[in-house]
C-alpha cells in the first residue's frame, strides 16, 4: 500500500516535471494544435475517481492524509478548504511539495475534484467551483 503509493507519486512528479519543461505554447501553435500532449492528461472523470485515481496517492483514503518520508496535510475537516479559490490555487499553482495537477486536468475535472473534497470528508462547503472559475484562475 505505503509502496504503491510511493510508486504513484513518483511516477505523477516525474509526469508533472516533464510537463513543466514544455515550452509555453505560443498563440499561433495552440490554434493549430492542443496546449498540452494529450498523453500527459488524466482521464479519468467524475470528483470521486479523480480523488481515488490521484490525489488519495499522497493524502490517502478519506483524505485522512500521512506523515512518512512527506508530510502530506489531511484534506478531511480541512478548514482551509472553506474558500474555493484557495484549493482550485493549490491545484492550478502547486504548493511546495504539492504537485501543480490542475495543468494536466481540464477545468471541469479540475472543479468535480475540488468539488468532491470541498462536500466530502466532513467537509461541508456548498458553494461549488465552476469550470469557468478554474478557466479565469489559471496561470
Ligand atoms: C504527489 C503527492 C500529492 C498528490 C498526488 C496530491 N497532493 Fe495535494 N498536497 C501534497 C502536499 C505535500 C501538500 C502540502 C503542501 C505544503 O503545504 O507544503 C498538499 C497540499 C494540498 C492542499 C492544501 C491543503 C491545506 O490545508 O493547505 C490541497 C487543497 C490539496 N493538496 C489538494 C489535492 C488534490 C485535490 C489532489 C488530487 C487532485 C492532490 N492534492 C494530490 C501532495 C500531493
Amino acid at each position: 500500500m505505503i509502496r504503491s503509493s510511493i510508486t504513484r507519486t513518483i511516477a505523477l512528479l516525474l509526469a508533472t516535471g516533464a510537463a513543466a519543461q514544455e515550452p509555453p505554447p505560443t498563440k499561433a501553435v495552440a490554434s493549430a494544435e492542443p496546449a498540452m500532449s494529450t498523453g500527459n492528461r488524466f482521464t479519468e472523470a467524475g470528483g470521486e475517481a479523480l480523488y481515488v485515481q490521484i490525489c488519495a496517492a499522497c493524502h490517502q483514503a478519506g483524505g485522512k492524509g500521512a506523515v512518512g518520508a512527506a508530510a502530506y496535510p489531511a484534506l478531511a475537516g480541512d478548514a482551509r478548504l472553506a474558500s474555493a479559490s484557495y484549493p482550485v490555487t493549490v491545484m492550478l499553482y502547486g504548493l511546495r511539495g504539492m504537485p501543480a495537477l490542475g495543468r494536466m486536468m481540464s477545468d471541469a475535472q479540475v472543479a468535480e475534484v475540488v468539488n468532491y473534497v470541498r462536500t466530502h470528508f466532513d467537509n461541508h462547503y456548498g458553494d461549488a467551483v465552476a469550470p469557468e472559475d478554474v478557466k479565469a484562475a489559471r496561470p
